[in-house]
């Protein structure tokens, strides 16, 4: 571990940007000045497509313990109207004239319904030239349904494991209804079987996991040779699912150690692209549905996000008042928040530093600032904690650069998480319209 950083230096380090990202977030993903939309056409319509349809499905056979993402358990009436309410609110968005590149369904679990998930794509793929689909599913999923029929419409698929150990799945709520990770290994080899690309979601930092459970969870996970294998530091938010995920959560200074023992495991055969994600195939880039990461996003379904340049779009997340806003001829997206330059400049920080390279010039062209005039105290404090090292203009991430690249990530986990956590909160605008004519002021705040 010498060789890296000294473990005190990091984790003073680390301790002290945990506190910042803290603040930060409070600050910057506050959405006391989120606007309530009444009139999406007034919304503008890009001209080029954008990059991402995001469609959430908020439904789940099981509530995991450690997971903030929004969705309920599973109710077949419910998630038949949500489907069709859905594909409405897709056409309705399609004939406004927005255009897209690719579409990532996510959730919840998108497989749910099979028929109704393959009726959304095939709808889909009847009305744009989307030229690629991942979604997300659970484990079970590759047993009980019949993936062959996603063959052609779903190129990629991202499988939510965690961990192939049984004491963490059963601690997380998860053995009971997707079974032992032996099983779970069995489903997932059918999956790698059938579907163009998978993906497998493994996680650490849980309290009974160490770096050697950590690498035999990994090796596990390597044996069954996915094309990409995404490595989630469990994050435990700062809002109220603090409690839940911090009951399973190991201490901070357990993630350092667990995060070398994963580079390990990935070194043979996979390569880093992020310090979250590894992949098999050279070269190809490696898909996040993160709305923050630098590519546009529109958002459709109940708790979607949706970002075009520094504004950010956030959907009903209650699911009823979702599906009447569509039934009224509204799409699902009523409020909408300004994002700081500051914010988003962070965010293609963590980016560069995940990636490996702060290229001056690069960064130059992109935002017409130097990296020293946009960060000073960020590339103060990196220097001096050893995460940077400068090779002609530019500086490269170290090993310790790339623990606090993923620190940065998790706190991103944690924005998000604080962001639906307000969104849930936030007041219904199918009542604020009712009640338009005589606004409290407190809802004032809420209104454009
Ligand atoms: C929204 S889930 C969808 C996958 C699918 N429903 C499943 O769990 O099998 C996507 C991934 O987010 C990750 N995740 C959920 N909660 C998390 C948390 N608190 N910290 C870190 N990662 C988390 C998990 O790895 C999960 O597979
Ligand atoms: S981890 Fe996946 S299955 Fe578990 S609650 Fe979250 S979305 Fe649902």
């Amino acid at each position: 571990m010498k060789k890296y950083l000294s473990t005190s230096r990091l984790n003073l380090a680390t301790s002290s940007l945990d506190w910042v990202m803290g603040m930060t977030i409070k600050q910057s993903l506050s959405l006391k000045d989120a606007v309530a939309l009444t009139d999406v056409t007034k919304l503008t319509v890009p001209e080029k497509p954008i990059e991402t349809l995001y469609i959430h499905i908020p439904f789940c056979h099981t509530l995991c313990r450690f997971c903030s993402f929004h969705k309920i358990k599973f109710n077949e009436g419910v998630a038949k109207a949500y489907f069709k309410a859905l594909r409405q609110e897709i056409r309705m968005v399609i004939a406004q004239g927005y255009r897209f590149n690719r579409v990532y369904i996510g959730g919840g679990t998108t497989t749910i319904l099979e028929d109704e998930l393959i009726k959304t794509i095939e709808m889909i793929k009847s009305i744009t030239t989307v030229r690629e689909v991942s979604c997300e599913s659970d484990p079970i999923y590759f047993k009980e349904g019949n993936p062959h029929l996603l063959k052609g419409l779903v190129d990629r698929m991202s499988i939510g494991v965690q961990s192939f150990d049984d004491k963490i799945l059963k601690a997380s709520g998860r053995f009971e209804k997707f079974g032992s990770g032996l099983q779970q290994a069995e489903y997932v080899s059918r999956a790698i079987e059938v579907i163009p690309t998978v993906n497998l979601d493994m996680m650490y930092g849980f309290k009974m996991q160490t770096p050697e459970t950590v690498a035999s969870d990994l090796a596990q996970t390597i044996r069954l040779s996915p094309d990409q294998i995404t490595t989630y530091p469990l994050t435990v938010g700062i809002g109220q699912n603090r409690k839940k995920a911090g009951c399973l959560a190991g201490s901070p200074e357990e993630l350092w150690p667990q995060f070398l023992a994963v580079k390990e495991a990935m070194a043979e055969r996979y390569i880093m692209e992020f310090p979250w994600t590894f992949s098999r195939n050279f070269g190809q880039p490696v898909e996040n549905k993160y709305v923050l990461d630098g590519e546009d996003c529109f958002g459709v379904g109940s708790g979607a996000f949706g970002r075009f340049g520094e504004q950010f779009r956030i959907s009903s997340f209650d699911i009823p008042d979702y599906i009447s806003r569509i039934e009224s001829g509204q799409t699902g997206t009523c409020y909408t928040k300004p994002l700081e330059a500051k914010a988003l400049l962070q965010h293609h920080l963590m980016m560069m530093m995940g990636h490996g390279t702060l290229d001056n010039q690069q960064f130059k062209a992109h935002t017409g600032k130097t990296l020293w005039q946009a960060f000073p105290l960020e590339m103060s404090y990196l220097i001096s904690a050893g995460a940077l090292t400068k090779k002609g203009n530019n500086y490269q991430t170290t090993v310790g650069g790339q623990f606090i690249a993923l620190k940065m990530f998790s706190g991103f986990l944690a924005g998000m998480d604080y962001l639906r956590e307000q969104a849930r909160d936030l007041p219904l605008t199918m009542a604020v319209d009712e009640s338009a004519e005589n606004k409290s002021d407190e809802s004032a705040i809420f209104t454009g």
